[in-house]
């Protein structure tokens, strides 16, 4: 593998800047983002006047930590379109992820924003090392998700050929690879190894592919799959991060030449780090929850959003931003299967939407061979019981998941009190032995 590194006018000027015009930039965006936010969601209106505090009152970047934070359930008491700073006509396109319940969160972009997100994909690309007539082979799923769309038009921005696979048809992603011979793969890493298993069913070694470098991200991995990716697929695999609240993927991206942890492209996003518990803000270095306010988005700003992701920020290397680390763990209980947010929440919804069945349930997780499978286990209540069809409220349950949440899942139907109570007071909703 040769690393590439950057030539002289591969980088924007901004990537280079010193720390001071970067602060700079972000005070008097930050500011232009308060008062967008002030000015035209009554949600922010509502939760600064609780507070005490107006967009005035932000001098330097550290009077942000002032601000009220925003939380999904935020997104979601305003849904779909109230967290918009722009009228419904202004908005280009829309995405949406996983919510806590049934109901999506719900985000939007005006042309400008997409513009500015195909800018910054497009500099993620660069990071990676990609560069103009490259060829892209994109596997992140295509639709509400803002991995296939994102990945997508910042490989056009950054002047490549894309191929806009979507995921699934794993045999086809192969025989796309073989033929086309793209330089470039973006997708989920568990999905890659998928890919990697498939070039070895067909008695093919997916270390003489066409492909360069695999840009990875939309759930979490670690450095000892980053060795086996590279080790397998002959590539050098790099760490993309981001979230459909904040923008989708670009929020920040790895350098290919030192793979230290994505740089957090700090000219349009301002990170915190704060403790979970409390609230309060940690110094640089410090493990915490990270939050994100936007600094350029007109559609939807979002101020001091509260991500969950636990991880640390760290000092520039590659670039003048400052990086993050690998994301540890989540402060919530969402869980990602095959790529898909997963809320607990989402489950119990479903299960207790159903007469026979009592409210107890329990999410296993677990991993045969590279894929998630996930089992759902409930039970039924006492005077339902003699009369029930175990297999048919199985199978509305299987549809529903499906369904609602995108997956696929086998369902368990227990007898009355056959599944474990708690004796804590706190019911274990997920069992999840993946290996980290
Ligand atoms: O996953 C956006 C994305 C698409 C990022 C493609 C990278 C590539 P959401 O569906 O809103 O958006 O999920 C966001 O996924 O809060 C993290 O918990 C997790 N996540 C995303 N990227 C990474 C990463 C997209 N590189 C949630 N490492 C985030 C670890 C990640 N976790």
């Amino acid at each position: 593998m040769t690393v590439k590194r950057p030539a002289p006018g591969d980088l924007e000027p901004i990537e280079t800047a010193s720390r001071d015009e970067i602060t700079a930039l972000q005070i008097q965006r930050l500011r232009a983002t308060l008062q967008r936010a002030y000015d035209n969601v009554p949600h922010y209106r509502k939760a600064f006047d609780a507070k005490g505090v107006h967009p005035d009152d932000l001098k330097s970047l550290g009077d942000l930590s002032k601000f009220p934070f925003t939380v999904k359930s935020d997104l979601r008491d305003n849904y779909p379109f109230g967290m918009f700073a722009v009228p419904r006509e202004k908005i280009a396109r829309i995405h949406a992820s996983s919510g806590t319940t049934g109901k999506p969160t719900v985000v939007g972009y005006t042309l400008k924003d997409i513009d500015t997100w195909a800018d910054l994909v497009a500099r993620s690309i660069r990071a990676a090392g990609g560069r103009p007539g490259d060829m892209v082979h994109v596997s992140y799923g295509y639709g509400l998700f803002t991995g296939g769309l994102g990945a997508h038009y910042g490989a056009e921005r950054a002047g490549c050929t894309v191929i806009p696979m979507s995921g699934g048809q794993t045999e086809k992603q192969v025989q796309l690879i073989q033929d086309f011979r793209p330089d470039i793969i973006m997708v989920t890493p568990s999905y890659m190894q998928v890919i990697i298993e498939q070039f070895e069913r067909q008695g093919l070694d997916a270390k003489d592919s066409s492909l360069k470098v695999g840009i990875f991200g939309a759930e979490p991995w670690t450095e000892a799959m980053r060795r086996d990716i590279e080790a397998k697929a002959g590539i050098d695999a790099v760490d993309i991060y981001g979230l459909s609240e904040v923008m989708g993927p670009g929020v920040a991206s790895e350098c290919v030449e030192s793979k230290d942890g994505p740089v957090i492209w700090e000219d349009h996003f301002y990170p915190e780090i704060i403790d979970p518990e409390s609230g309060e803000l940690k110094a640089d270095g410090e493990e915490g929850e990270l939050v994100f306010t936007s600094l350029s988005k007109e559609a939807m700003p979002i101020v001091r959003y509260r991500t969950r992701d636990l991880t640390r920020l760290l000092a520039p290397t590659s670039r003048s931003f400052r990086r993050m680390g690998k994301i540890v763990g989540r402060s919530d209980d969402m869980m990602i299967i095959r790529g898909v947010n997963v809320f607990p929440t989402q489950v119990e919804e479903i299960v207790l939407a159903h007469s026979a069945l009592t409210g107890l349930y329990q999410v296993r997780v677990s991993r045969e061979g590279l894929l998630d499978q996930v089992e759902v286990h409930c039970e039924l209540t006492p005077h339902e019981a003699a009369a029930a069809d175990r297999s048919a409220i199985s199978d509305w349950v299987q549809h529903r998941v499906k369904t609602l949440i995108g997956i696929s899942a086998r369902v368990v139907v227990h007898g009355p009190d056959e599944m474990e109570r708690t004796q804590t007071g706190k019911a274990r909703r997920v069992i999840d032995t993946r290996p980290r």
